[in-house]
């Protein structure tokens, strides 16, 4: 789950590869390097730690070399040392790799019978010296690759130079993504567009399999079965996403207060407001005769599924099984030919979501991805896209993603509605004109930052935290827990309210504070009840409700935020703010890593 660059240039690489690896980070950031040919020998720059700690190494050197590889790290294999960082070197060959090498202790050993000791505790390593020794017993560079490359089981991208070598670059890909960028007289590779978007929008995405050789000149491609084959070149909009905080402190803190303009955005790809309709993309099957929906996700994507469900399920009368995509790859599920299925991903690369995905196309699904990155793997490989609009989202922490995901969702659900005849014409007005509201209640909602920052201190004291909802706010407690401990570090899980007496009640005493989402809705009395079961047992409560739920039970609080009355169609996409913002102001007044958290990274592009 790394990110990969490689330019074969006409002027000194090593500051564009930094450049590169800069849009990169969101991959990992447990080290970084690059790798250059100076002076025809091999030269490599590596640091642990976030990118600017290779920085500061590289302004020691003076490299005027004009062909490098980069490398950004999350660590799979080996801890995050410099010397696990990438690149690995193995005599005249430097690698960068993204992906895991799953027959690396096999391939291990048998270097080690051949008397090889490698430095490192990476797989990555083993495949430099693989090929290193296919090129001293006299292959030539393409031979001693593609030869490699058979003997590899596993997911992986790679970028390769080899000393000797001043006009060649290689580059493969199984699993993990990977692009070839054309530059003016110079040919680049990376892990997607926005990485080569400072030098180039003509890419070319290379497909599972493939093999590609780079020269200054040109490149050449070969598929899985080693046949030439001509990739198209597309134009990319990647340079104009490239982002900066906008005045903020962190990322965060930006995309959270982007949301009532991303969700207009997303909005206005799926309602028409003046016509009170929703309109979502043909369908590749008749939504009238679905007998059920399969959602797949990761993370808060798959919380966004599992309100999605409560959607789909109550408006459309439509059965639908939301799974975590990790758990639902190896289930072996059965699924129906011409069914749907339903993938949710911010970045579209999430290897578990994207296995997911392939699964429910091997048993004959169409598949429906709700994703944030038109470029990305799921995207492409998906039958239909409902595009979230929400620009590049940078902090690890996904805010602006999920709502716009749950705008999509409920756009989606509607028409599912209507197309089997579960909703009037006259409903579908009704939910579109609440839809309609979000931006300006959102607004009130951010209004409330200063108290909610407030009420965050108090709970970063803490050492657990509860997060209770029913119905369709018990993802957004989950949510609500995910966000707090991702960011806070401190221990938080949310539960489902009436699930509360089976078991988690055990932990309520005076220490442990409680985040009860509880909209005045047809659920609320329920919801009280069992936040007057925590109150009996000493819990401090932080009640997130609206003006009528705080005016009757606000008092039972130890604080009560309040969010604006609202359609509770739209609840989810308003109760999501103030989770967000406590999750973030706690993580702020505890001074850690808000938009690059430790042993995370923005895209989980490994299982
Ligand atoms: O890019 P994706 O939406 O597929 O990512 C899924 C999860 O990795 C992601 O939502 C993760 O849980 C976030 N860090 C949560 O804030």
């Amino acid at each position: 789950m790394c990110g990969i660059v490689g330019i074969l240039g006409r002027e000194p690489v090593a500051m564009r590869l930094v450049e590169s690896l800069k849009r990169l980070e969101y991959r990992g950031y447990d080290s970084a390097g690059v790798a250059v040919l100076e002076h025809g020998r091999l030269k490599r720059v590596r640091a642990a730690g976030k990118l600017r700690n290779l920085v500061e190494r590289l302004a020691r050197e003076e490299l005027t070399s004009t062909i490098g590889i980069g490398h950004t790290r999350w660590a799979t294999h080996g801890g995050p040392s410099e010397a696990n960082a990438h690149p690995h070197i193995a005599g005249r060959v430097a690698i960068v790799h993204n992906g895991i090498i799953e027959n690396f202790s096999e391939l291990r050993d048998e270097l080690r019978r051949r008397g090889v000791e490698p430095e490192s505790d990476t797989d990555t390593e083993i495949v430099a010296h693989l090929i290193n020794l296919e090129l001293t017993e006299g292959g030539t560079p393409k031979e001693a690759v593609l030869n490699v490359l058979e003997r590899l089981h596993g997911a992986f991208a790679f970028a390769i130079i080899f000393e000797g070598e001043e006009n060649l670059m290689i580059g493969a890909r199984r699993g993990s993504p990977l692009a070839v960028g054309h530059g003016e007289g110079e040919m680049m590779l990376g892990s997607d567009a926005i990485a080569l978007a400072p030098f180039t929008s003509r890419i070319t995405y290379l497909e599972d399999g493939d093999v590609v050789f780079l020269t200054r000149e040109g490149f050449e491609i070969l598929d899985e079965e080693r046949r030439h084959v001509i990739r198209p070149i597309q134009f990319t909009q990647a340079a104009s996403l490239l982002v900066d905080k906008g005045g903020y402190r962190h990322f965060m803190a930006k995309e959270i207060h982007e949301q009532p303009d991303v969700i207009g955005h997303t909005m206005a790809e799926y309602l028409d407001f003046a016509e009170g309709r929703v309109r979502i993309p043909d369908m590749p099957v008749d939504l009238a005769a679905l007998d059920r929906l399969t959602i797949t996700a990761c993370g808060t994507a798959f919380y966004a599924g599992l309100v999605g469900k409560y959607w789909l399920e109550q408006l459309a009368r439509l059965p639908v099984e939301v799974d975590i995509a990790s758990e639902f790859r190896y289930r072996e599920a059965p699924l129906s030919e011409g069914g749907l299925s339903l993938v949710i991903s911010q970045s579209g690369e999430t290897a578990d979501t994207l296995a997911a995905l392939r699964y429910c196309k091997s048993m004959g699904q169409k598949v429906v991805a709700v994703v944030n990155v038109p470029e990305s793997t799921i995207a492409r490989e998906s039958d239909v896209i409902l595009r979230t609009m929400a620009g590049p989202e940078i902090g690890v922490a996904s805010t602006k993603a999920f709502t716009c995901q749950l705008v999509v969702l409920a756009a989606f659900a509607i028409a599912v509605a209507r197309a089997r005849g579960a909703i009037s014409a006259e409903r579908e007005t009704e939910l579109v004109r609440a839809m309609q509201q979000l931006p300006r209640l959102v607004v009130k909602t951010l209004e409330h930052e200063n108290q909610v920052a407030e009420v965050a201190q108090e709970l970063a004291r803490a050492q657990d935290i509860l997060y209770l909802g029913r119905g369709i706010n018990f993802p957004l407690a989950l949510e609500g827990a995910l966000k707090f401990k991702e960011i806070s570090y401190i221990h938080a899980e949310g539960y489902a309210a009436g699930e509360l007496k089976h078991g988690p009640i055990a932990l309520i005493d005076e220490h442990m504070p409680v985040v009860v989402i509880a909209p005045r809705d047809r659920l609320f009395d329920k919801t009280v009840s069992n936040m007057e079961e925590v109150r009996a047992r000493g819990a401090r409560i932080v009640l997130i409700t609206d003006e009528e739920g705080a005016s009757e039970h606000g008092a039972k609080a130890f604080e009560t935020i309040t969010v604006p009355a609202a359609e509770p169609f739209i609840s989810p996409m308003l109760y999501a703010i103030p989770v967000q913002l406590l999750a973030y102001h706690a993580a702020v007044f505890l001074g850690t890593d808000v938009d690059q958290p430790r042993n995370l990274a923005k895209s989980v592009t490994v299982e």
